[in-house]
């Protein structure tokens, strides 16, 4: 039995003014296929967890454009949360509720906000997840890392497992969430690692085993919510429970201590994965790692460019002139204009952080 989690929370600050509080990252479309990332993450998870088999945790303020993306999601199967508490309560949570619901049930975390183009590659990898899960690890799946990206966690890969079903399992020596630059750069070097793709599948009472060793605090505020959850005290204990919760990052909570005490495995992945998480990134995918080139992302996007490269999204129907600019950013939305280069894309964080300070 698999159930699929779907923590669609966090806001995606480096790719303001599109990524708003109001209609995060995954509420959008950035490969121009016409559908949200939010959207592409349930298609491409169907197939091996049924419509009724997703779960999907994220603010209260989102129900009504979940459900407009997510028309199948049952009513049992959204989670909202009063206000976010990062990842190890978002996925905890929903992994808690399940596990009440189908005892030992296994459960496979995967992000909101990720543009994965290989569906069937993307399966053949959950399923030998799923088939380590069964034989009792904490399971993720590994990426083969491009560059020293200090955004994301690194795994060390063990010896191999001989497992059924799983031809490309390893133990996880250790676990690093989100090294220096300088740990990044060496771990790259080395061959050894590869980068977190950000997905978790494990038996649900294992996962919250862990938590329960790591952060007892949160793994008993978790199992109360849920004994509560699917009867009429739901929304009194939430109320009295989740502010209370511990905020951490399930990478911190799960993965690096299972990693330590030699519970968790990874599943080498080999489908093209990106996380685009700033504007030269999706540069680089819109344009197919073709440098040189403009890519425009908007429905009805009216650009003219004369010797100029970069990306453009726009939300208006406003024309859009450039003349020989280079790897330029433009981001054109009705209340706010960025104008940046694709060298300073990661700086567009301290603009969302400015504004939050200004009020
Ligand atoms: N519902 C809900 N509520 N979801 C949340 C919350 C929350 O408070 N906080 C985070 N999430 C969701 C995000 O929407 C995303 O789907 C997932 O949890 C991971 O959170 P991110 O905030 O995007 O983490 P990250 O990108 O910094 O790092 C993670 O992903 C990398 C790959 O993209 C880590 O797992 C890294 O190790 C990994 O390499
Ligand atoms: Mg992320």
């Amino acid at each position: 039995d698999f159930h699929a989690i779907i923590p669609a929370g966090g806001v995606g600050s480096r790719l303001w003014p599109l990524s708003r509080a109001e209609a995060p990252k995954f509420l959008h479309d950035l490969t121009g296929s016409g559908e949200t990332l939010l959207r592409d993450t349930w298609n491409r998870i169907l197939p091996l967890a049924g419509a009724a088999g997703v779960m999907v945790v994220t603010g209260r303020a989102h129900r009504t454009a979940v459900q407009q993306q997510l028309p199948e999601l049952a009513e049992v199967n959204i989670v909202l949360e009063s206000e976010p508490k990062d990842s190890s309560a978002a996925i905890g949570l929903a992994a808690a509720i399940l596990n009440r619901r189908h005892p030992g049930v296994i459960v496979g975390s995967f992000a909101a906000d990720h543009v994965i183009t290989d569906g069937e590659r993307f399966r053949q990898a959950v399923e030998e997840a799923v088939a380590v899960a069964r034989s009792g690890y904490i399971t993720t799946i590994g990426i083969a890392p491009s560059e020293p990206s200090v955004g994301f966690g690194y795994i060390r890969c063990g010896a191999p497992l001989a497992i059924e079903g799983a031809s490309h399992a390893h133990l996880v020596d250790s676990f690093v969430e989100k090294p220096d630059l300088a740990t990044a750069t060496a771990y790259l070097a080395s061959g050894d690692y590869l980068w977190n793709a950000g997905m978790f599948i494990a038996r649900a009472d294992q996962l919250l085993a862990q938590l329960a060793e790591t952060e007892p605090l949160l793994h008993e505020g978790l199992l109360e919510i849920a004994a509560a959850w699917d009867t009429s005290k739901r929304d009194i204990v939430v109320d009295a429970v989740w502010p209370l919760l511990p905020k951490i990052a399930i990478d911190y909570s799960v993965a690096e201590p299972a990693a330590a005490a030699g519970r968790l495995a990874v599943v080498r992945g080999d489908f093209p994965w990106d996380d685009v998480g700033d504007f030269s990134s999706l540069a680089k995918l819109l344009s197919g790692g073709r440098s040189g080139d403009l890519a425009i992302l908007g429905e009805g996007a009216r650009v003219l460019s004369d010797a100029s490269s970069g990306v453009v999204v726009t939300q208006s129907k406003r024309l859009i002139s450039l003349i020989g600019v280079t790897d330029i950013v433009v981001v054109d939305t009705p209340d706010a204009l960025l104008v940046t280069t694709r060298e300073h894309a990661q700086r567009v964080k301290s603009v969302v952080d400015a504004i939050k300070q200004a009020g």
